[in-house]
């Protein structure tokens, strides 16, 4: 705990302190996705700051790109960029089939194995690349800032042994609030998908408690190759909650309002705001009131 408080500090500083006498090495570990639209906006003000960023980036991905703020230290990667959108169609697809219950959840969660164990695929390529991990290994980095929802950051950040910041918007099944061990009473925090409030009757606790015995095994299926690929790189049977719990700072992309009340940990910190950063006006067909039907 004491270590995990002081590893927050550090980073917290490294954030604060202007100036390049005070710039800290920060590895960023983007995962492929919309979510570097708003991670680029925090690494460009951290490099402005006079921080020396480095971003690891997938030879193939849809849009990351090299900038004038940071460095880019680029993975050769097996996966073609027609691969990556043929699985994000089948994942939108599935979505979209309007199949009936339970051929729908099962449907929309195969579709979710599909697209996380094809994108994971770059991970996997990292770790085969040996030029690449020891470079990372003799850079001397500081701290390592991911989202980690494909796991690779998390798992890199293990491997290299470096304190590390999670930028992310969450993962399935309220990991991201068991992880850092947030309080999580089945009585006042409702379950997903049981549509409870937090004020329940005697008889949505009890469906809520049984909905918590079970909300995490489905979770295990989703990270099964994330966790094979991490027990063999870290050389010990790694869980879950072992790859990401000594996060020092958890940057949730969300407004803690819009979301169920519960309590949360200190190093937990709400930034949903960061999602309009990059601001432009609405196309002309949207920006125009539409007329009341008469
Ligand atoms: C990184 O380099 C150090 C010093 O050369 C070495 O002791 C350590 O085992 C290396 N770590 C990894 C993960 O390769």
């Amino acid at each position: 705990m004491a270590r995990r408080l002081c590893c927050a500090w550090i980073f917290l500083l490294l954030l604060l302190l202007p100036g390049p006498a005070a710039g800290g090495k920060l590895l960023v570990v983007p995962m492929v996705g919309s979510h570097w639209l708003s991670m680029q906006e925090v690494v460009e003000k951290l490099s402005q700051r006079g921080h020396e960023v480095v971003v690891l980036m997938p030879e193939v991905s849809w849009h990351m790109k090299a900038s004038q703020a940071y460095e880019v230290l680029t993975y050769p990667v097996t996966q073609t960029l027609e691969e990556l959108d043929g699985a994000f169609n089948d994942f939108v697809a599935a979505h979209l089939r309007g199949l009936p219950f339970p051929q729908n959840i099962l449907d929309i969660y195969k579709s979710y194995v599909h697209v996380f164990n094809t994108f994971f695929g770059q991970c996997k390529d990292l770790f085969r690349s040996q030029e690449t991990l020891k470079a990372l290994n003799q850079s001397g980095f500081d701290a390592l800032l991911t989202d980690p929802f494909f796991m690779c950051g998390a798992t890199l950040a293990n491997y290299l042994s470096l304190p590390f910041v999670f930028f992310m918007r969450g993962f399935g099944c309220d990991l991201h609030f068991k992880a850092p061990q947030c309080p999580s009473p089945p009585s006042y925090v409702p379950r997903v998908f049981t549509f409870n409030s937090d004020r329940m009757t005697f008889f949505q606790r009890v469906e809520n408690a049984l909905v918590s015995l079970l909300e995490h095994k489905y979770c295990d299926g989703f990270y099964s190759e994330a966790l094979k690929l991490s027990s063999e790189v870290l050389q010990r049977d790694v869980s879950f909650i072992d790859l990401v719990h000594s996060a020092s700072i958890w940057l949730m992309r969300f407004d803690f309002v819009f979301e169920y009340v519960r309590p949360v940990m200190p190093n937990m910190v709400f930034i949903g705001g960061i999602n309009c950063a990059k601001k432009k006006p609405l196309p002309k067909a949207y920006a125009e009131p539409t007329k009341p039907d008469k």
